[in-house]
């Protein structure tokens, strides 16, 4: 890409899991939050943080169908963003990279969990300005509330790194695009997809996360987006108290 190609900002949403940690029947994506799946949350923030140009979702093959079927009927289908649906993997690096095959339009791509269903729009917005403003990779990030141990599998305690240096990273996680197909080429292993970029020595550049983009793992996760979601004000955009402002993006 040269400095003159038009920013393309495309989202690839892994909704591949099987949610084994929440217990619930169907896989974790698919499953209902105030009464609509995290699926179509998740792809409901992404569009109305402004910035996305394009949506490509990786889900479990067999549900490949439900998935188009749930955007079809939403409001989705009167957006002009397209949404794409393609199978995902094994592991989650294996959905990531089935989107990043998809997304081959991309000047920068943000990966976002579905699981991650409560997103802020405007977090979103603003990890898109980070990227518009030239940092090439971005990620938002909070502090962490407890003291974090290092533990060998044996139990005992190898080491406590400094909290206040720490930082619990969520998505939507944004890249240059052709910094994110490089850290996938390298075949290489990180938790998460800025791990494999800085496995490939470039920076990755922390912002200010936000709270209710935590991630529905457990069934707690889910009990407190439930009641979240049942205090939150639809018509206004907000949720659990927090006002939604959408952050402007040069283009
Ligand atoms: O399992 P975990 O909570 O870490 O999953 C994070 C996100 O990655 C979820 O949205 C999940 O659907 C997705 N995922 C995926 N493909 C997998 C495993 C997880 O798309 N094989």
């Amino acid at each position: 890409m040269t400095l003159d190609t038009p920013r393309r900002v495309v989202a690839l949403v892994p909704a591949a899991g099987r949610g084994v940690r929440l217990g619930e029947a169907t896989p974790k994506a698919f499953v209902p939050v105030g009464g609509s799946p995290m699926l179509v949350r998740a792809i409901d923030g992404l569009i109305a943080s402004g910035v996305v140009d394009r949506i490509v979702i990786m889900a479990p093959i067999e549900l490949l169908d439900d998935a188009r079927k749930l955007l079809a009927a939403r409001a989705h289908a009167a957006s002009s963003i397209p949404v794409d649906v393609v199978p995902g993997g094994a592991e989650r690096t294996d959905s990531v990279r089935a989107g990043l095959a998809a997304a081959s339009d991309a000047t920068h791509i943000l990966v976002h969990d579905a699981a991650r269903a409560l997103t802020p729009p405007a977090l979103i917005a603003r990890v898109v300005a980070e990227l518009a403003a030239g940092h090439r990779a971005v990620v938002p990030g909070l502090p962490v509330a407890d003291t974090i141990k290092s533990v060998s599998a044996d139990g005992a305690v190898t080491g406590t790194p400094e909290r206040a240096a720490l930082r619990a990273i969520q998505t939507p996680q944004g890249f240059d695009a052709e910094l994110l197909r490089t850290a996938y080429a390298a075949e290489l292993s990180a938790t998460d997809d800025a791990g494999l970029v800085e496995a490939c020595g470039a920076t990755v550049r922390v912002i200010a996360g936000d709270a209710l983009a935590f991630k529905i793992t457990g069934p707690l996760d889910l009990r407190l987006a439930e009641a979240l979601l049942s205090g939150a004000d639809h018509t206004s955009g907000q949720v659990g108290g927090q006002q939604e402002k959408r952050t402007a993006v040069p283009r």
